[in-house]
């Protein structure tokens, strides 16, 4: 697959990249295309020679791409998504975006009037664009970290199946994330929530590259 990271040179961009790039072909997508081509540069250095990793403008990663994460900070993504309306087509977007504020002391769930980041997108997007929402309570810092067998569980939320398995395929590809269908789009402002409810928990606790894992009590 094709897979585009818009505001793909920051932490999670990179994470994604990491993990995905020996597979896939990975668009990394930023305003400044050297500044792309540097974190390509930077990625591939990681991944050696399997690496299938490059780096351009935004809107060529998502003209060029089956599938585009949107990787960059909630307060950006309502201008980033309609400046670069003219590239979609009928890519699947996956959005980790995450609306949150911390006022000090704690964390807070700061969503917009259209209920969440993913919501917002789809309202933006146009029609023939599949939205998924996922990947909200997954550390890009453990991300970046190849060597890094992940614990967590990645929630997944959407409308479409078919959008939703290739989300799931690529959340399985993560070692070894465990992928969670989490229902509708209509979900995500709960999947979203849990991003502030986690890094509170960590904060409080002094857990390091905190992740959310749902466990099974039943005896076997
Ligand atoms: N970090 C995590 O552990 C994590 C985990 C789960 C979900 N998320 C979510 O993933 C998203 C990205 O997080 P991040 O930590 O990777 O963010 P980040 O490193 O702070 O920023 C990502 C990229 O956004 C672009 N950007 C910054 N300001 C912009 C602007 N004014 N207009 C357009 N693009 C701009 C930059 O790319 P260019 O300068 O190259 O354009 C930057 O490299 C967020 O919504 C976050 O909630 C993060």
């Amino acid at each position: 697959m094709k897979i585009a990271l818009v505001g793909g040179t920051g932490d999670i961009g990179t994470g994604f990249a990491v993990r995905w790039g020996q597979k896939h072909e990975i668009i990394i997508g930023s305003r400044n295309v050297d500044k792309a081509k540097e974190s390509a540069a930077v990625v591939l250095q990681i991944l050696g020679a399997v690496g299938n990793v490059q780096g351009t403008d935004n809107a060529s990663a998502i003209a060029a791409a089956d599938v585009v994460v949107l990787c960059v900070p909630y307060e950006h993504l309502a201008s980033v998504t309609t400046g670069l309306l003219d590239s979609y087509k009928s890519q699947l977007v996956i959005s980790p975006v995450v609306p949150m504020t911390y006022n000090g002391k704690f964390f807070q769930y700061h969503p917009p009037a259209e209920g969440s980041a993913a919501l917002l997108a789809r309202s933006l997007l146009p029609k023939s664009v599949r939205v998924v929402s996922a990947f909200h309570t997954i550390c890009a810092a453990a991300l970046q970290n190849i060597g890094r067998i992940l614990k967590a569980d990645a929630f997944i939320c959407g409308d479409d199946a078919q959008a939703m398995d290739i989300a799931v395929e690529l959340a399985g590809e993560i070692k070894s994330l465990r992928p969670l269908n989490a229902g509708p789009l209509a979900a995500s402002p709960m999947l979203e929530s849990l991003t502030p409810f986690l890094l509170n928990v960590a904060r409080k606790n002094k857990i390091k590259d905190a992740g959310i894992a749902v466990v099974s009590e039943r005896n076997v």
